[in-house]
């Protein structure tokens, strides 16, 4: 890895004993710097303290980076507006993979490798067979995709580059196959088979759509439109899944067991379960007369409700994201005709809205990239409880990068973090006859 150990230190004074500590300064190539804590504890310790990570960098990374106050994501140095406008899903796949842009030469091998694997083993088909057909297709994919691991395990040793490699691929090929049949099994439809003549984009709209009483065509303009969809949603630094995947795989476990776990935990509404939650949010709105109302709940600190697609741990700025989306939302509904979009309308009314109010100007809570992806994919014809697999179908190219340069970084040990214990001390243990 390449980040220079700065001269500078931090000094630490421990008031209580007067000892003070220097803890080295690593310097990246943009972003905050950090301090090195690695020796604190044997120095002091101490612990340090910090929940939810707020300010704790858990490794280093080339692959993604944000600045939250700018509005800025950079894929390894490129601005995601670039990607979004100038290329396509597989060519951004490449680039979080290997670090560079394809060539032509090397794009048409990538997009080849990874077309030939899009296909799952026949048995893993009446793996779907044991889910009940109303399952949340997000429950299909955690247990399918942990599955692949029983399919895989036994032939992948993660230290070899060439078997990561070919896992990657595998990973990246299935999903889409995955998520199209989680939502085939859930509407009773048989599974439609991916093929070989279609781009990666199109393919997952054919394997979502096409049924065998006729075929389906993608229309060009909306494969685009999920092709951007997918490159917008495929990295973001250490975002909470993408920690969790780090996290297993730390411990040596198999990459289709660690996306699993990267999948479970995108699902939670305040990170991938978000766009499904924004437009139930929306349909519970149902009309700008009553936004004032969910404001006034989500300002309330007694209220659990939070304004769903508002707010990011890192941007305190627009989210790029969200600016694409929203272009990229005009230009579906104009491609389908869908001049009147009441959930649109109240969309935009709520974004007005909650972008005058003090406490999301205070809080400099903006729209984030779930805001405006439920009105596409629901455009789209794609149900609300599809819209979080997409966001899993998308991320799993960040996720297996993320996962390949952990295990590449020669620092990297297993996490294991500590804690602030407030228990009880040690006490006398009491037989079950003389407790009261
Ligand atoms: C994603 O990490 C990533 O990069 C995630 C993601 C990715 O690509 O991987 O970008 C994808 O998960 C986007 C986020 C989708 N989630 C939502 O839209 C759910 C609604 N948003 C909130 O749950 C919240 O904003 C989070 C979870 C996104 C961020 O939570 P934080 O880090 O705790 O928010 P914060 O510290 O910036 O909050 C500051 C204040 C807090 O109030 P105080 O404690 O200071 O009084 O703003 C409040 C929060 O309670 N707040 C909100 C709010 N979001 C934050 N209040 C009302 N509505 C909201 N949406």
């Amino acid at each position: 890895m390449n980040s220079q150990t700065d001269k500078k230190t931090f000094t630490l004074t421990d008031n209580s004993s007067g000892k003070q500590i220097e803890l080295p300064v690593m310097e990246g190539t943009v972003g905050p710097r950090v301090i090195d804590v690695r020796r604190l504890y044997a120095e002091t310790g101490c612990f340090t303290f910090d929940p939810g990570y707020t300010s704790t960098g858990s490794c280093e990374s080339r692959i993604t980076y944000i600045d939250g106050e700018e509005g800025v994501l950079l894929y390894r140095g490129y601005p995601i507006q670039e990607l979004a406008t100038n290329c396509d899903y597989p060519e951004v796949c490449y680039l979080l993979l290997y670090g560079d842009l394809p060539t032509q030469k090397q794009q048409s091998k990538f997009e080849h490798d990874i077309t030939y694997h899009t296909m799952l083993h026949e048995q893993l088909n009446t793996f779907y067979r044991g889910f009940r057909r109303d399952s949340h297709p997000m429950a299909i994919m955690c247990g399918v995709v942990g599955a692949l691991s029983a399919f895989y395990h036994d032939s992948l040793d993660i230290s070899d580059p060439r078997h990561r490699m070919v896992a990657s691929y595998r990973m990246i090929a299935k999903i889409p196959t995955i998520a199209a049949q989680a939502y085939k099994y859930s509407i009773g439809q048989p599974f439609v088979y991916p093929r070989n003549d279609l781009k990666y984009s199109e393919n997952f709209l054919y394997m979502m759509f096409a049924n065998p009483a006729e075929d389906y065509k993608a229309n060009p303009i909306l494969a685009r439109a999920m092709d951007r969809i997918l490159i917008l949603h495929a990295d973001h630094e250490q975002n909470a899944s993408t920690s969790t995947v780090r996290l297993a795989g730390s411990s040596g476990a198999n990459p289709f067991a660690c996306i699993a776990a990267g999948i479970a935990s995108l699902w939670g509404p305040a990170h991938g379960g978000a766009n499904e939650a924004v437009l139930n949010m929306l349909e519970e709105i149902g009309d700008v007369g009553n936004v004032s109302k969910f404001i006034k709940m989500a300002k309330d600190k007694d209220d659990p409700f939070r304004l769903m697609g508002f707010g990011h741990r890192v941007y305190k700025n627009f989210d790029p994201r969200a600016r694409v989306m929203q272009e990229t939302c005009h230009e579906v509904l104009d491609e389908l005709g869908i001049n009147d979009e009441p959930l649109l309308d109240l969309a935009m009314g709520l974004e007005k809205i909650a972008l005058e109010d003090e406490y999301f100007v205070e809080k400099r809570l903006y729209p984030n990239v779930d805001f405006y992806s439920g009105i596409i994919f629901k455009a789209l014809g794609i149900p609300a409880s599809m819209f979080t697999v997409l966001f899993a179908v998308a991320r799993t190219v960040g996720w297996i990068a993320q996962w390949n340069e952990m295990i590449e970084d020669p620092s990297q040990r297993i996490g294991r973090p500590r804690q602030l214990y407030t228990g009880e001390n040690k006490r006398i243990f009491k037989e079950l006859k003389d407790r009261k």
